[in-house]
């Protein structure tokens, strides 16, 4: 018989807002209630546990950075997709790519989720430069994710929007005890770095790019924040470099320095510093 939900004190609620706010810069609404009760219901029978208090109790332990890194994984929306808004990928590959003259073209999947995003990203650089001449590094602020994405190992559902060409020549088709599942070929899999970044943080530690993709996630933030991250973004832009957002994203200001050349996409014209 599936558990009942535990019940959510309205203080342990408002204590796990702040939290979440303070270490992700994301607001948890009061009608995202039901959304975290049903979302952490699965830490506090790992940790088994009474409740939330004893939860909220259990995270303020400064012991148990492990545990508020989960919740962090546990809260966070990481939904994504190969080849995601496939316009922004053509732009990409027949638009930005052939206009870079320098090596290695350095390029960013800020937010990447498990790695779909930045894995569909290495399959068009290697198509267009080989193995050689590019760096890619995919970030997010959920650890748990981004082991997913450094695996680079997924359910063969997950194929649905990869172009035939890309998936034979990229993809392996697991078998036996991975029977199901296809993994990204190896030779990929060395070319691309993943680190836990936030957002909010200045990304110089990561480096300088030629491209960004910081697509859907912005809109989790509110307006302060969201200039926030896209000056840290732009800072670390080269000028001539491009940036994507979602395509549902807009924005109501353009950074210094950023002219829009397309849905969503947006190109740096001057240096900001
Ligand atoms: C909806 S996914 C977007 C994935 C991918 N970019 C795409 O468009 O398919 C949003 C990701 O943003 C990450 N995220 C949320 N807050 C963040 C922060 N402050 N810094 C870095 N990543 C963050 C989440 O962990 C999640 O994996």
């Amino acid at each position: 018989m599936p558990r009942l939900p535990h019940p959510l004190s309205d203080q342990s609620f408002a204590w796990l807002q702040a939290y979440f706010e303070q270490a992700s810069g994301i607001r948890l609404r009061p009608e995202k209630k039901m959304l975290v009760i049903s979302r952490l219901q699965k830490r506090l029978e790992a940790r088994r546990l009474p409740g939330f208090d004893a939860y909220c109790a259990l995270l303020r332990d400064p012991a148990e950075e492990a545990e508020r890194q989960k919740m962090l994984d546990a809260l966070t929306t990481h939904e994504t997709y190969f080849f995601r808004e496939p316009r922004q990928h053509e732009h990409f590959a027949q638009t930005a790519l052939p206009g870079f003259k320098r090596k290695p073209v350095k390029v960013w999947s800020a937010a990447c989720s498990s790695g779909e995003e930045t894995w569909s990203l290495a399959m068009q650089l290697a198509e267009h430069f080989g193995l050689h001449g590019w760096e890619l590094t995919g970030s997010d602020i959920s650890t748990q994710v981004l082991e997913h994405a450094a695996r680079g190992l997924y359910p063969l559902e997950r194929l649905q929007n990869m172009p035939e060409r890309t998936l034979h020549r990229w993809c392996r088709k697991g078998l036996e005890r991975y029977h199901g599942q296809f993994l990204i070929a190896p030779a990929l899999r060395q070319r691309v770095r993943f680190q836990q970044h936030n957002l909010l943080e200045p990304a110089s530690a990561l480096g300088e790019f030629d491209v960004v993709f910081l697509r859907n996630v912005l809109i989790y933030f509110d307006a302060p924040r969201r200039s926030r991250i896209l000056a840290h973004v732009v800072a670390c832009l080269q000028p001539g470099g491009y940036l994507y957002l979602g395509e549902s994203e807009t924005l109501t200001a353009l950074p210094a320095g950023m002219q829009q050349t397309g849905t969503a996409v947006f190109r740096r014209t001057q240096p900001t510093k």
